[in-house]
């Protein structure tokens, strides 16, 4: 459920017309729902009921500072992959003590910062990443706290490109060196075992690939706990599907009462790092129409958005819905390409949509929220679109639309 509604004809977000926020702000813009947030946060965290959890929402789902500081004020924990993403949390006053620290290339400095402020968890992904960390903790004189990422080879039923647990995929520890790797952390003097975790790819739509992975670390916790390992928590990774079309992904509460009953009495505490779940549907892309362009073979609606800003329906043929901004139309309906201006054959929104278009038309690009704007970039020197935040009845600018100046603002001429 999202907070993105036709009243009279007419397209709102929560209380606020789209067609209001972009004659402020303009088009290509992203236009988010607080209330649609944080309704999919707590969905997250009521399911969990008494049972220890921590939500740590994957910042590279959406990474503005708004949306993190709405989530950390909810109590949110975040999942990191960069140094960036650190310092964005940070910025947005997330808890550092909530923070994991997931990604499979962890530079030197990254994890210096990451040991310095204090973070709840790194989540190993290689051999060499738990020797780099056991010394640079050494060096500064902290005990680092370690997770493995474990690769528990079940297919996630997903888009080969965001499937992320099978032996194939470049993540996580392979299964079977998994122990081995435990018992060389344990002799560690500047390492602290606390968890053990997994991600087995992302806009999953079933529970079954879920719990397979979860078979599959409880075994090797015990076979840890035999070795005289024992970790305080299972962290499950993202992963949860939205609808964007006609899928029917479990509801956050249904996957979470999965695992409990899986889990019975044991009593880890569970992290999850959804992404998409919280995000996807609490956004929407706004673009305009530009020009109508009819060929005998198909019909072209070139709008202001590209791939540059929405890369999914390029990347991964991704479908999402596009609808008018505003209904009730005089054109006939057609069936469209939405293409972007970008020099590309792959810059589309969407193909054979049908629609009654005119130029000039305002269109929203639905479930933009995750994946949209951090997946953005200048391609064609274009500058990023501007993102909005409507909480009820108000709008807050929370990134202001790129100036053609930022474009080369880091570039130097030749002395
Ligand atoms: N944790 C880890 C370690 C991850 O790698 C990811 C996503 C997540 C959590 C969050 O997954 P989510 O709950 O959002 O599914 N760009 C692609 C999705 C890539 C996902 C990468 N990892 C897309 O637009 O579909």
């Amino acid at each position: 459920m999202d907070y993105f509604n036709y009243r009279n004809d007419e397209l709102f977000a929560e209380d606020v017309p789209v067609e209001q926020i972009v004659k402020q702000y303009g088009t290509p813009c992203y236009v988010y729902s607080r209330a649609t947030l944080e309704r999919h946060w707590r969905a997250f965290d009521s399911a969990f009921g008494a049972h220890p959890h921590l939500i740590c929402y994957a910042v590279k789902a959406n990474s503005n500072i708004a949306l993190l500081n709405l989530l950390a004020r909810l109590g949110s924990g975040f999942d990191i992959v960069s140094l960036g993403e650190l310092e964005r949390v940070i910025a947005a006053s997330g808890a550092p003590d909530k923070i994991v620290f997931s990604g499979v290339g962890k530079r030197e400095d990254e994890i210096i910062a990451a040991l310095k402020i204090g973070i709840r968890c790194f989540n190993i992904e290689v051999g060499g990443e738990l020797d780099r960390i056991n010394r640079l903790a050494g060096q500064l004189g902290v005990i680092a706290p370690v997770s493995f990422r474990v690769n528990p080879d079940v297919d996630a039923n997903t888009h080969p490109y965001i499937s992320t647990g099978l032996k194939e995929n470049k993540f996580g520890i392979a299964f079977e060196q998994a122990l081995s790797e435990y018992q060389r952390a344990a002799r560690m003097p500047n390492i602290k075992i606390i968890g053990i975790d997994c991600h087995i790819g992302s806009q999953l739509t079933e529970t079954r690939p879920f719990l397979d992975a979860l078979e599959r670390i409880l075994a090797l916790v015990a076979d840890l706990k035999a070795a005289g390992i024992v970790l305080h928590h299972l962290d499950l990774g993202g992963g949860l599907g939205i609808r964007y079309k006609d899928e029917q992904p479990p509801e956050p509460a249904d996957y979470i009462r999965a695992v409990l009953d899986r889990l019975g009495e044991a009593d880890f505490e569970i992290l999850l790092e959804p992404g998409r779940a919280i995000v996807g549907n609490a956004g929407i892309l706004v673009t305009r129409v530009e020009y109508l362009k009819a060929t005998d073979h198909k019909n072209f609606a070139i709008v202001d958005a590209a791939m540059n800003d929405l890369v999914r329906p390029s990347l991964y043929s991704a479908w999402q819905n596009i609808i008018p901004v505003r209904m009730q139309n005089q054109a006939a309906e057609q069936t469209w390409d939405i293409v972007g201006p970008v020099c590309e054959t792959g810059d589309f929104l969407g193909k054979g949509r049908t629609l009654r278009l005119n130029a000039n038309d305002l269109l929203a690009v639905r479930s933009s929220g995750a994946y949209g704007f951090s997946m953005s970039s200048n391609y064609n020197s274009r500058p990023r679109a501007a993102e909005v935040l409507v909480d009820g009845g108000d709008t807050h600018l929370i990134r202001a639309r790129e100036s053609i100046e930022q474009l080369w603002a880091g570039e130097r001429l030749l002395p």
